[in-house]
C-alpha cells in the first residue's frame, strides 16, 4: 500500500490538504456542519532570542462534530504542545484556534475557564479522579460545578455510568477501583456535562493492554452513542485505530493524514504502522 506515504490533500489519500496555509475554505456554506474546532495556521515558540524552539511552525485542520481524531508523531513532535493550545492550557505564538465558531486564543482568564469547564471535557493517561471522592462524586462534581440542577444530577451520573460499564463502581472510593476502572469514570466525568469536544492525553498510557482495550472501547461508546467529537493524543498504534481519523504530526506540522473510512480496525490498524514506519520509527513518546 502506498497511499499512505501521500503528504496530505495530495490526490492518492482522497482527503483534503490541511497542512497548507492557503488551502482553506471557510466551511460555514449552507448545510455543511460548523466544525467543533477549528485550527488556523497556529505557531508556537518557545524561549527567547538565545534559545528557540518551534515546536508548532504551522498546523491547520478541522474537527467535525462526531469525529474521533488521533494526533500521532514521534517524541518532540509537538503533539502535547498543540493539545496544551487547543486546551488553553498553552498559548499560541500565532494563529487561531476556533472552538464551534468561537475563537479562544484570545480569551481572558475568566472566559477561558468557563470555556474549559462549558465546552470541554479532558481524559488524562492518569485518570486524575479526587481521592477523597466516590466515583459518583467525582462525577457529579463536574455537573454541580456547571451549575446542573441538583434533581437531574443522580440521573445522568448513573445513566453515563452504567452506559460506560462502571454503574458498579460509583459507591467506591479511586483507591478501591482498577486502573480500568478509575479511567472509565475519568470518561464518564469527562462527558457527564456534554461537552464541545473531549480531549484525550495517552488515556491509555497507564494501563495494561486488557484495560487499554476496554477503555478504548469505551471512548468509541462515548463517540458513537454519546456523540462526543472526540481528539486523543496518543504514540500507541492500536489505540489510535480505534479514531476514525489521524493526523500524523512531525516536525511541528501535519505530515500526514489518514481516515479509516469503511475499513475494519485490523486494516486501519496496519495502515497506521506503515506510516509509522515511515515516520522513522520512534513514535514512541515518553512525553
Ligand atoms: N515549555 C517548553 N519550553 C521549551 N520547549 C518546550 C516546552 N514544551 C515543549 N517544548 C519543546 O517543543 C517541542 C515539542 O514538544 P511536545 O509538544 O512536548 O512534543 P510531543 O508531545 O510530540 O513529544 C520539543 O522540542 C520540546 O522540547
Ligand atoms: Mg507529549
Amino acid at each position: 500500500m502506498t497511499e499512505v506515504y501521500a503528504t496530505p490533500g495530495s490526490a492518492a489519500t482522497g482527503t483534503p490538504a490541511h497542512a497548507g496555509a492557503s488551502t482553506f475554505q471557510p466551511a460555514a456554506c449552507a448545510g455543511t456542519p460548523r466544525p467543533v474546532l477549528s485550527v488556523r495556521q497556529i505557531e508556537k515558540v518557545y524561549g527567547n532570542r538565545d534559545s528557540v524552539t518551534h515546536a508548532i511552525n504551522d498546523i491547520s485542520f478541522d474537527v467535525m462534530p462526531g469525529e474521533f481524531v488521533g494526533i500521532m508523531g514521534p517524541s518532540g513532535s509537538g503533539k502535547t504542545t498543540l493539545l496544551n493550545c487547543v486546551a488553553t492550557i498553552d498559548t499560541v505564538t500565532s494563529g487561531h484556534i476556533l472552538v464551534d465558531g468561537r475563537d479562544v486564543t484570545g480569551l481572558r482568564s475568566r472566559a477561558l475557564a468557563k470555556f474549559r469547564r462549558d465546552d470541554l471535557g479532558f481524559v488524562f493517561q492518569d485518570s486524575n479522579l479526587l481521592d477523597t471522592l466516590t466515583g459518583f462524586e467525582n462525577v457529579a462534581l463536574a455537573l454541580t460545578i456547571k451549575g446542573e440542577h441538583v434533581s437531574k444530577v443522580r440521573t445522568k451520573v448513573e445513566d453515563i455510568a452504567r452506559t460506560l460499564g462502571v454503574g458498579e463502581v460509583l459507591n467506591k472510593y479511586p483507591y478501591q477501583m482498577s486502573g480500568g476502572q478509575k479511567q472509565r469514570i475519568a470518561a464518564a466525568r469527562a462527558i457527564v456535562a456534554d461537552p464541545k469536544l473531549v480531549l484525550a492525553d495517552e488515556p491509555t498510557g497507564a494501563l495494561d493492554s486488557r484495560s487499554a482495550g476496554v477503555m478504548l472501547d469505551t471512548l468509541t461508546m462515548m463517540n458513537e452513542k454519546l456523540h462526543a467529537t472526540i481528539m486523543m493524543v496518543t504514540h500507541d498504534s492500536f489505540a489510535a485505530s480505534f479514531a476514525s481519523r489521524i493526523l500524523f504530526i512531525k516536525d511541528g506540522t501535519v505530515f500526514n493524514e489518514i481516515r479509516r473510512g469503511d475499513t475494519s480496525r485490523a486494516d486501519f490498524f496496519n495502515r497506521i504502522m506503515e506510516v509509522v514506519t515511515f515516520l522513522g520509527g520512534d513514535v514512541r513518546d515518553a512525553g
